[in-house]
């Protein structure tokens, strides 16, 4: 484990909080096509449909004889859709919000960049949860490795290893907030390094957003709602999320149609993510569209390999270290970095 690299990891600049973050109009718009698009599934379900992989990309292992259950694993209540990816917003009256001008310019100035594209566009949406897992990082991409070509798990070990910088795609997002809760649903991020004091952006917060670099800045959500909401029964990796038909505010989760929780406005916490890649300038948009200095997967394990021999790692080099899964368990420890240790006390119930 290389914890000190850990401490590399802050934003390009801090966390800057805005208000209003989209209109009553664009919220009304934004929230309209999650009622009428949905249900929508949990995160998790995204990268998963068994327990046994979610532990394997953890860090545990199963004892032997074991047989996982999505309860053991403590499914977090928190729910995903897509409203664009690159070039493509999937609802035509919320572009206003995807090929926003106020955003564009925001992180303009925050990355102190000269140019700048939206590129990914989505919501999580839930009612009461558990804290938000561990703080995170989340997933960096590099120019010439992409998720298109490049397995998750060599993304991540280039971004902790630091040794890529050169390559990596300069990213900022506008994170906002709807939760008028009473209890928890706030933000921690570590602007200052994982030993250093957390920021918490506290709810109620409607409209309230940060400007961030979440790909170099641990962070994750706070606990949300009353405690005993925090768990509904009844869920499984397919459970969704969405319009309680018999409330025109309220939602509900669902598992194989039966509804497990209804979740009043009052307690739903809606964000919306937005984000875009930035360019310093001319230079650096073209070496990005036209390739003149992109990274490829041999490479990266070369670097990788040589920075693991200048620590006095003893390994053998691999013949496939892509397919090696030896090789890919080291790795994953050599540059298991860690990550924030102090993380502030779960709000609770006032009567708890
Ligand atoms: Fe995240």
């Amino acid at each position: 484990m290389i914890r000190e690299l850990a401490e590399n990891f802050r934003p390009v600049a801090p966390p800057q909080l805005i208000d209003d973050a989209y209109s009553t109009d664009q919220h009304a718009r934004l929230l309209g096509a999650v009622r009428d698009n949905g249900p929508w599934p949990l995160i998790l379900a995204e990268n998963f449909s068994t327990p046994e992989e979610v532990i394997a990309t953890t860090s545990g292992t199963i004892p032997e004889g074991v047989k996982l259950t999505w309860d053991m694993i403590g499914l977090n209540p928190v729910f995903r859709g897509y409203l664009a990816r690159g070039g493509t917003c999937f609802y035509p009256e919320l572009e206003d919000c995807y090929y926003n001008s106020r955003f564009l310019e925001l992180v303009r100035n925050y990355w102190d960049c000269e140019y700048a594209e939206p590129e990914t566009f989505l919501f999580n949406i839930q009612g009461p949860t558990p804290i938000g897992g561990p703080p995170h990082l989340d997933g960096t991409v590099f120019r010439g490795m992409t998720m298109e070509n490049t397995p998750l798990w060599l993304l991540l070990t280039m971004a902790k290893s630091c040794l890529f910088d050169r390559w990596r795609s300069k990213k900022g997002q506008v994170i906002a907030w709807y939760y008028n809760g009473r209890i928890g649903g706030g933000f921690n991020c570590w602007p200052n390094g994982p030993s250093g004091e957390p920021v918490q952006i506290n709810a109620p917060m409607w409209g309230r957003a940060v400007v961030v670099e979440n790909e170099m800045m641990f962070h994750h959500g706070q606990a949300t709602g009353p405690v005993a909401m925090r768990k509904p029964q009844g869920m499984d990796i397919t459970t969704t999320f969405g319009a309680d038909p018999e409330d025109l505010t309220g939602w509900q989760l669902e598992t194989f149609g039966k509804v497990i929780q209804k979740v009043p406005a009052q307690e739903m916490r809606f964000l919306v993510h937005w984000g875009a890649r930035l360019f310093k300038d001319m230079a650096d948009f073209k070496r990005t569209y036209e390739h003149t200095d992109d990274i490829d997967a041999e490479t990266a394990i070369g670097i990788l390999i040589e920075d693991m021999k200048k620590r006095g790692v003893q390994f053998e080099v691999p013949t496939d270290p892509l397919h090696d899964n030896a090789f890919v368990g080291l790795l994953a420890s050599v540059y298991d970095i860690g990550g924030p240790a102090n993380i502030p006390a779960d709000a609770l119930d006032e009567a708890a």
